[in-house]
């Protein structure tokens, strides 16, 4: 549900097909990635629901620091620059739901 994310911070998620994401709101839209760290394949957060940096500004990769634009996942900065989280698409409902538009 949109109001367990609120602005500027992040929530991760375990899907049933074992992949882990995190959603995590800005200016009011939600955006979903997989959590994985495009340097290492690695989870990006070190305490639970942190994936954000000091200044709530960039998705921060916790291992080597690395920073994602939150509304791209692209990195820039740190040893992964150039490449990005790999993004995952998800729907807000009225209701308030957040949905994953999932491949069959
Ligand atoms: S593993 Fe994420 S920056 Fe190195």
């Amino acid at each position: 549900m949109t109001e367990d994310i609120p602005e500027r911070e992040a929530r991760a998620f375990d899907l049933d097909n074992g992949d882990k994401i995190f959603i995590t709101q800005r200016d009011g839209s939600f955006f979903a990635y997989q959590n994985l760290c495009p340097h290492l394949q690695v989870e990006l957060e070190f305490l639970e629901n942190q994936f954000l940096d000091r200044e709530q500004e960039y998705i921060e990769c916790s291992t080597h620091g690395a920073l994602f634009l939150v509304e791209s996942g692209e990195c820039v900065s740190g040893p992964c620059q150039g490449q990005a989280l790999e993004k995952v698409v998800i729907s807000v409902h009225s209701d308030g739901g957040i949905y994953l538009a999932l491949d069959a």
